[in-house]
């Protein structure tokens, strides 16, 4: 390896997976699919359509749906997900769990995020679920935010760990449970000292934002997410923790697009796009922290390792490569109207560049 400013300009990583990532349906998927595909080897696939993935036969269709999106040459294993309602059978998640139709189970409080009305209302009313998945020992997703319109939106993650995560631990003491998209240092300081089975993904975008970048002369819908960014003290928090070499902290991208039109609305829908330049983004973070070294963990091992699953033997490459992020993706939608999807980092610099080796 040559060096250049003491920082390699080239590394070769297990090829990563996303532990967190929605596709989208229908026409939309022949554009989100080959991005994520592109260096992600598996991909675990948010439900949270319209309907929602409530049924093994509609998720075992949803996968086959993205399947026939990915390019030939790729191989991409998408880990399927089931909504979590108010009256889903347990018996669902058991057989699509022993089937291998269903990876694990998501928990969205309901109308806390895009397509979540039919989320959980009470989580009180899921015990019979959260009882069958510790027995079988599926893992629980949980979109961390309560819906109190009381509860200031900068606090929701905050509120909903200590109002119900923490509950939850102590009477599922067995459940394996990762905290999805944690986007505050309460939620790194709850995951990094919980005795329990608990885990944490971090985004890019949570990394690299604070929440003044939604209103940087103008407000910005581009990002806008769900956890919202907070204040930068946060902001640095994830960066400790994402490059902390602690195994409880992995790579889930969150990748949310919605068309352009649904953003820039009055009413703008949340979520970012980040799939096309991911990995890319997340090496940014640990170069620029001097941890590029704990990359490949953070991308490739730890997720793996929480879940029981062997970490990919093939590798990627990455190049130290200044590339520009393109402004847009455009496509026609289903009118055969023009849309397009804009990326996070849209018509940036970065300095990293993955490639299949
Ligand atoms: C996600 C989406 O659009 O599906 N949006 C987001 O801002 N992250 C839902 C979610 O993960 O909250
Ligand atoms: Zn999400």
């Amino acid at each position: 390896m040559i060096n250049l400013n003491s920082s390699p300009v080239q590394l070769s990583l297990r090829q990563p997976d996303d532990w967190h990532l929605h596709l989208r349906d229908d026409h939309l998927l022949k554009v989100t699919v080959p991005h994520s595909a592109r260096i992600f080897r598996r991909a675990v696939i948010m439900p949270n359509l319209s309907p929602p993935i409530t049924s093994i036969e509609a998720a075992r269709n949803y996968r086959q749906r993205i399947l026939n999106q990915v390019p030939t040459q790729l191989s991409f294993t998408p880990l399927m997900t089931a909504y979590l309602t108010d009256s889903l059978p347990p018996e669902v998640l058991e057989q699509g769990y022993s089937d291998g139709v269903f990876f694990a189970a998501k928990l969205y409080p309901a109308n806390a995020t895009t397509n979540s009305s039919l989320g959980v209302s009470d989580i009180s009313l899921i015990d019979s679920l959260l009882e069958t998945m510790e027995k079988i020992n599926m893992p629980l997703l949980v979109h961390g935010e309560v819906t109190d319109p009381g509860v200031d939106v900068f606090d929701r993650e905050a509120v909903f760990i200590e109002r119900y995560l923490q509950p939850m631990l102590k009477r599922f003491s067995n459940l394996r449970v990762v905290l999805e998209h944690i986007t505050t240092k309460n939620a790194v300081e709850f995951v990094e000292t919980s005795g329990f089975n608990l885990a944490a993904t971090i985004t890019p975008h949570h990394l690299h934002i604070n929440r003044n970048a939604m209103f940087l002369g103008g407000f910005r819908s581009d990002f806008y997410c769900l956890p919202i960014a907070k204040r930068e003290d946060h902001r640095l928090a994830l960066r400790d923790a994402a490059t902390s070499g602690k195994p409880c902290f992995f790579l889930g991208t969150d990748s949310a697009p919605h068309v352009r039109s649904q953003k820039e609305n009055a009413c703008g829908c949340a979520g970012i796009f980040n799939a096309p330049f991911a990995l890319e983004s997340y090496a940014e973070v640990f170069d620029e922290e001097g941890k590029i070294d704990r990359l490949e963990a953070f991308a490739s091992e730890y997720g793996p390792l929480f879940y029981g699953l062997p970490p990919n033997t093939n590798t990627i490459k990455l190049r130290r490569n200044e590339h520009v992020i393109p402004r847009n993706y455009s496509f026609k939608d289903h009118d055969l109207k023009p849309e397009s999807f804009v990326p996070f980092h849209a018509g940036e610099t970065l300095k990293w560049f993955a490639e299949a080796e």
